[in-house]
Parts: C-alpha cells; structure tokens; sequence
C-alpha cells in the first residue's frame, strides 16, 4: 500500500493548446520549501502523487530549499520506481534571486542567471515550462522579463513561457502573444480572476494553473497554521468569515477537515478553463485525500453559483482583488 490509494481514476485535462495532458490535481511545493520540510517526507509525497495519477510539479527559485528537493525527489522516483523525468511536467518561477538582491530581478540577465540555476537545482535539462514570478505590468509593458523568457525557450531551456500573478497583471499577460501559461490565485476566497482573466485565457488556448486552491485552509483557526502560512492565510480567514459559508449547505457532509477541502478543491475545478490546481501540503497522507475529491469532479453549477454569489455580496461594498 502506497501513501495514495492508486484505485481512483485521475482525471486530466490539457496543458494549454496542444500541451500534453496534466493531472486536475497539481502539486504547489512552496509549503515544502518555507517549511523546510526534510528528504524523506518529500520522496514520499512524490511517490504518492505520480502513483495517484499526478503528473505536474510546481516550484520556484524563491521557495528556498524547495526546487533542490524536487530535483532529489524525481532522481529518487527514476532510481527507485523506474519513473521517468518525461512522464512529469515541471514548472518553475523566475524572479528577486534570493543572495542576489542588487541585482534587478527582471533584467534579461538576472532571469537568465535564474533559469540556468533552477535547471541545476532540479536536475533537469529542460523546464515544461518558466513563469515570471509575480512581476507588475509595468515590467511586463517593457518587455525585457518576457523577452528573456522567449529567448530561453528559443534556446530549449524551456518549453513554455509563462507569468504568475493576478489582476490586471495576468490580464495583460494571458493577452500577450509570446504567453502560453499562467499561474493565478482562484478559491473559494478568491474569485476576482474569474470575471476577466479566465475568460482571455481560455479564449487563447493558454494553460492555467491555480495557485491557492485551498484558500490556503483558512476554515482552521488561524493560530493553527502552520510558520509563515499565519500571516500569509489571514485575509483567506476574514474574507471566508465574512462570506459564511457552510459545506453541509451544499450536501458535503463530514468533520470540516474532510468537508472544507472536498468544497474548496471542487469549487476551482468546476471551472473548465483550469488545468489544474497546485495543492500545496507538506503531508504525505493528503494526496489520497485530495485525489479522491478530484475524482468527484465539479459541483453542480447551482452549488458554483451559490459561492460566487456569497463572494460577491460579501465583498460588494469593498474591493477583493486577487491575493497573490
Ligand atoms: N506564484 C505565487 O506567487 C504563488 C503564491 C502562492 C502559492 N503558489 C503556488 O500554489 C501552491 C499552493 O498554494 P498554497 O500552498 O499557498 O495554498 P493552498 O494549496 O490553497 O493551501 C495549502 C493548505 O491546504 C492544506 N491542505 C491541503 N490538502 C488538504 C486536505 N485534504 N485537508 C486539509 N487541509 C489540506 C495544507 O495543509 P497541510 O500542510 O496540513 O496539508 C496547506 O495548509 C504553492 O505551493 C505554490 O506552488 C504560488
């Protein structure tokens, strides 16, 4: 018996037009790499996913340990079950390289610098795809961070060129023609990229993975998250608060812990222009959980309704953009 229960069928959609199918259960490695989380645990959360189905892999230059573990954890998956690099679609994030804070983060150079970093970190040749990490539209309006990405691809660093963020930001990327991926926040909490920016996505055939997905399981309490996550969940806490919702409302019955993921990771994928949603956890134990409820599918588009109806009233006298 592995971590994941291997008997519930993953369902996949494609990676943006003509990209290869991913599984509508991502893995977000931030979690690992802020948490520090060790060796061991991370080859098991691997293992697990690709048994479960799982075939997409999210890190950063930024998450500090996290790419290096990725790298260890896919030589680990060759070494140990004959799993190859081409059957997991890698992502990373370029951006502010951490011990290089001089230097400008969007230069050419500096992204340069980063790619060639992040292939070492992961032990690979060739990213599925480089996403500038979290750049304002006016660096995308420059134009220098887009073009060094372009080159890398030219240069068969990478395969797909793509930004991470929100907003307007993400608006003018997903119309951008050199974009093919982006990576943007959508949950339960967090709603704002569905009214435009999901729309021009889908419209171009652009990959779109979800950052957040959780809503960073702000149904906890907010002293029961974990390091950093305490500070960085607590508008997730006041904004679910505010729109009280409740799963058994929707027929998901069950302790919260088995209810709110089930309504949470259902929710974002409900929405046909997703290719999947980047989970982050560093707990082994998750990945059965959460690809049980992606087997479940959408919610009925009245349930989808319902939530983005509590989202709008309880932000209709304030602005909730997208958190990134
Ligand atoms: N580009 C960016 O700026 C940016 C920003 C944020 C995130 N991201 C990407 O998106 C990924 C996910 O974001 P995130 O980790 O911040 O938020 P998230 O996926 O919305 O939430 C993660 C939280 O959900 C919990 N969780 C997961 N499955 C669960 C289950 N079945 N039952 C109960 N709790 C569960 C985890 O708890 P446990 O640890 O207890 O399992 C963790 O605390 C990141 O890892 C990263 O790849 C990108």
């Amino acid at each position: 018996m592995t971590d994941a229960d291997a008997t519930v069928a993953m369902p996949r959609r494609p990676f943006g037009t003509g990209g290869p199918p991913v599984g509508v259960l991502g893995f977000g490695s931030a979690e690992i790499g802020f948490l520090e989380t060790g060796q061991e645990t991370v080859d098991r959360l691997i293992g697990g996913l690709v048994e479960a189905g799982c075939n997409l892999l999210d890190t950063a230059a930024m998450y500090r340990g996290s790419e290096a573990a990725l790298g260890a954890a896919l030589a680990s998956l060759g070494r140990q079950r004959g799993r190859g690099r081409d059957e997991i679609v890698v992502v990373s994030k370029c951006g502010p390289p951490p011990g290089r804070e001089g230097l400008d983060p969007w230069s050419a150079e500096s992204i340069r610098l980063s790619i060639e970093r992040s292939l070492e970190r992961l032990g690979i040749e060739r990213l599925d795809a480089i996403l500038l990490h979290s750049c304002d539209l006016a660096t995308l309006e420059k134009g220098e961070a887009i073009g060094a990405i372009v080159e890398a691809r030219e240069a068969g660093l990478v395969a797909k060129a793509g930004y991470s963020g929100d907003n307007e930001a993400a608006l003018f990327a997903v119309r951008h023609p050199e974009i093919e991926v982006l990576e943007t926040s959508l949950s339960l909490a967090d709603q704002a990229n569905l009214a435009e920016v999901l729309p021009a996505a889908a419209a171009r055939g652009i990959a779109v993975m979800v950052k957040r997905p959780m809503a960073n399981a702000a149904w906890r309490r907010n002293e029961d998250q974990e390091g950093m996550y305490s500070k960085y969940a607590a508008p997730y806490h006041e904004r679910l608060a505010t729109m009280s919702l409740d799963p058994a409302a929707f027929g998901i019955d069950g302790p919260a812990e088995i209810a709110w993921p089930e309504l949470a990771l259902r929710f974002v994928l409900s929405f046909s222009a997703v290719s999947t949603a980047l989970v982050g956890s560093s707990k082994p134990a998750r990945v059965a959980a959460n690809a049980a409820i992606a087997a479940k599918g959408p919610l009925p588009e009245e349930t989808v309704s319902a939530i983005r109806d509590a989202f709008d009233q309880a932000c209709a006298d304030e602005s909730w953009p997208g958190l990134t």
